[in-house]
């Protein structure tokens, strides 16, 4: 197993995945990049000395800006950029994370031709998609992570509310990841008993509201925003990639034609195998659920005029 994944960006999301993927084996070296002399070369330094302790092989490699030290990667995790910080307009972060995202992507898939990519960067649906512009691959290999963290803090706080295992939370999100986004009571079970049979519905709204805004609660405890939830979301899905293992996850991936939306990154649910995104599920939503999710899709559309007018493409 000569595999090689390589994660962009060594802060508090990079270094987090990174570690979940050495400690679980996922590779046989994972290479961390950062543009900050020596930053990925301490943070894998540390992580190579929990490999006695916490029982893995994988080699955690750290570099500045060598790129050449990440050749025939299989999988990119993306999370260089900046968090948004509390103040922050949401088009300073698409300024400065664009231009970031498109260049890191660009000089990775030099190296990596045939990797999958998975983007984190914020805000996730627009820096998907300028991941996808920059590598120019087809759209199953590259996507963003978010569905499968919106759906851990929802998780959490449905087993919270219920007293019962988190492991028994079954859930769903479509949409963006953002205030728009949309948790399916419909769809959400604890060992397929509908949630709504044990929860009534003001519980079950509260906890939707604070799920859309858990990346900012996050945000105003600690004054940047979530690295544990985030990174171990994301090496679930390089496990599912490398293990080939058809798990289904609420993914931001490219839609076109599916849930009558077009050329947009979503979140939707899709099966993740060897080849990415293997096949992107339509559910069969009612009317109510259908016009959240294209109010969710017209707010990236409308975050992706920034992106179109910064002509990076
Ligand atoms: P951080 O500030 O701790 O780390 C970002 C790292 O990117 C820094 O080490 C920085 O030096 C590096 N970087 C900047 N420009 C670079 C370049 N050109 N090449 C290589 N590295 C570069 O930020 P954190 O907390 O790790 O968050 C990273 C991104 O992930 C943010 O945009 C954040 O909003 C996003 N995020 C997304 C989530 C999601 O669900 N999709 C969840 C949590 C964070
Ligand atoms: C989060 O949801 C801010 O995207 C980041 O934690």
């Amino acid at each position: 197993m000569d595999r090689r994944i390589t994660i962009i960006g060594a802060g508090n999301v990079g270094a987090t995945v990174a570690h979940e993927i050495a400690r679980h084996d996922l590779a046989k070296e994972v290479v961390i990049v950062d543009v900050k002399e020596g930053t990925a070369e301490g943070k894998a330094l540390d992580m190579w000395q929990t490999s006695s302790i916490l029982n893995f092989d994988s080699r955690v490699v750290g570099v500045t800006n060598d790129y050449l030290r990440t050749r025939n990667s299989s999988v990119i995790v993306i999370t260089a950029g900046i968090p948004r910080k509390p103040g922050m307009s949401r088009d300073d972060l698409i300024k400065t994370n664009a231009v970031i995202v498109k260049e890191v992507t660009e000089k990775a898939v030099k190296y990596s031709p045939d990797a999958i990519i998975i983007v984190v960067s914020n805000p996730l649906d627009v820096m998907t998609y300028a991941a996808y512009l920059a590598a120019n691959k087809a759209p199953n290999k590259v996507f963003g992570m978010a569905g499968v963290l919106d759906t851990g803090r929802y998780k959490a706080f449905l087993a919270e509310a219920l007293n019962v295992s988190p492991k028994d939370i079954h859930a769903l999100l479509l949409g963006s990841h953002g205030d728009t986004m949309v948790p399916l009571k419909r769809y959400t079970s604890v060992s397929g008993i509908p949630v709504t049979d044990l929860l009534g519905d003001d519980v079950l709204d509260k906890i939707i509201e604070r799920t859309r805004k858990g990346g900012g609660e996050l945000v105003n405890l600690m004054g940047t925003s979530a690295w544990y939830a985030p990174g171990a979301a994301v090496a679930s899905m390089v496990d599912a990639i490398v293990h080939d293992q058809h798990r289904v996850f609420p993914v931001c991936a490219y839609v076109d034609g599916e849930y009558g939306l077009n050329d947009i990154y979503l979140g939707v649910p899709c099966i993740i195998g060897k080849n990415g995104v293997e096949r992107i599920i339509t559910l069969n939503l009612d009317e109510a659920e259908k016009k959240l999710l294209i109010d969710s899709a017209k707010s990236v559309k409308e975050t992706m005029v920034v992106l179109d007018e910064m002509k990076l493409f």
